[in-house]
C-alpha cells in the first residue's frame, strides 16, 4: 500500500548569512566571536521541531535564486560547490553538498507547468547554489542528512504588480502540493524570507558587536510585529489581506513570494503559529516561526 504524501509543516525561516557566520560551522570560512544569538537560539528549537517530524524531504523557495523567465527546480542530484554571498563576502563563503530530491523536484516542475507557469529544471551540474537556500537549509538542519528541493524566485511580482507576481506564487503553491501528494512524499516546506527589510548601509568594525544591532526602521518594527501576532492568533486570511501593504511600508521580502508560496501549498490554515524567535539582523526583521500540520486534529 502506498503512503499518501503530505505536507508536514511549513517554517517560515529568514536567510541572513550573518546566522551562519555567528554559528562558526566548519563549512563556511570567515570566524565570527558569535552574534545574533535570539535567532540562533530560535533555529535551535525549529530545529528540535523538524527532528521530531522526521521529513523526508525539505523543500525551500529562495529570493536569491532569482530567475526572470519562469520558475526554476535544482535538477542534479548532487551539489557541491562554494556559495559566497555577493553584499557579505566577508560573512559568507560556504563549502556546501548537498542531495536534491529530483524526482519530487521534476513531478514539481510538470504540475507547474499544469497550471499555466513556465517551469524550469536546472541541470548544470556545476551550479552554485544561493546563499539564500543555503543559509536555510543550514539553520534549520545543519546535518545536511535530508534531499532538498531548491525552488527558485521568479521576479513576477517586480516586474509585474505584487498582486499578480504573488497570485503566481499562489499557484506555485498548488501545484507542488499535488506534486508532493502525487509521489507520497512527506514533505517540510521553508520560506525563506525576512519580514520587515529597511536595513543599515553601514556595517559595524566587528559585525557581530550586538550592541549596535536594533531595528532599522520603527514602523517596519511595528508592521512586524502587528504580522507576528496576526499569525500567532492564525488569522492567516488577514494577513494575506494586508500583505501588499505590509510589503510596500515595510520592504518586506516576503514580496518575492517564498511566504505565498508555503501558505497556498498548506492551503492557508487558520492555524496558531508557533514563534521561535525574532530578532534583527543589519536592522532588518526576522522571524523563525512554525505551522505543524500535523498537530492539527
Ligand atoms: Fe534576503
Amino acid at each position: 500500500m502506498s503512503t499518501q504524501g503530505q505536507i508536514l509543516a511549513g517554517f517560515l525561516a529568514p536567510h541572513p548569512p550573518h546566522l551562519v557566520y555567528g554559528e562558526n560551522p566548519p563549512q563556511n570560512e570567515p570566524r565570527s566571536r558569535g552574534g545574533w544569538e535570539n535567532l540562533r537560539w530560535a533555529y535551535e528549537r525549529a530545529r528540535r521541531s523538524l527532528e521530531r517530524l522526521k521529513p523526508d524531504v525539505l523543500l525551500v523557495h529562495s529570493p536569491h535564486w532569482m530567475t526572470q523567465v519562469g520558475h526554476h527546480f535544482l535538477g542534479v542530484r548532487h551539489l557541491a560547490g562554494k556559495s559566497v554571498d555577493p553584499i557579505f563576502p566577508n560573512l559568507f563563503r560556504y563549502n556546501f553538498e548537498l542531495e536534491v530530491d529530483v524526482e519530487l523536484a521534476e513531478a514539481c516542475c510538470a504540475e507547474a507547468r499544469e497550471v499555466g507557469l513556465v517551469g524550469k529544471m536546472m541541470r548544470n551540474p556545476n551550479f552554485r547554489v544561493d546563499y539564500g537556500t543555503i543559509t536555510t537549509l543550514h539553520m534549520i538542519r545543519p546535518q545536511w542528512d535530508i534531499p532538498v528541493v531548491g525552488i527558485s524566485a521568479n521576479n513576477s511580482p517586480y516586474y509585474l504588480s505584487t498582486e499578480e507576481g504573488l497570485e503566481e506564487m499562489d499557484r506555485l503553491g498548488k501545484a507542488t502540493r499535488r506534486a508532493i501528494e502525487k509521489l507520497g512524499r512527506r514533505a517540510v516546506l521553508l520560506a525563506s524570507n525576512t519580514l520587515c527589510h529597511w536595513h543599515f548601509h553601514e556595517e559595524p568594525e566587528i559585525p557581530e558587536d550586538m550592541s549596535r544591532e536594533h531595528p532599522q526602521n520603527y514602523e517596519g518594527y511595528l508592521w512586524d510585529m502587528r504580522i507576528i501576532e496576526l499569525l500567532r492568533q492564525g488569522k492567516t486570511r488577514e494577513v494575506f489581506e494586508l500583505l501588499p501593504t505590509f510589503i510596500q511600508e515595510a520592504f518586506a521580502e516576503v514580496k518575492s513570494g517564498a511566504f505565498t508560496w508555503m501558505f497556498s501549498a498548506m492551503g492557508y490554515p487558520e492555524l496558531p503559529g508557533e514563534l521561535h524567535g525574532y530578532g534583527t539582523v543589519i536592522g532588518t526583521g526576522n522571524a523563525v516561526m512554525e505551522w505543524d500540520l500535523t498537530a492539527r486534529a
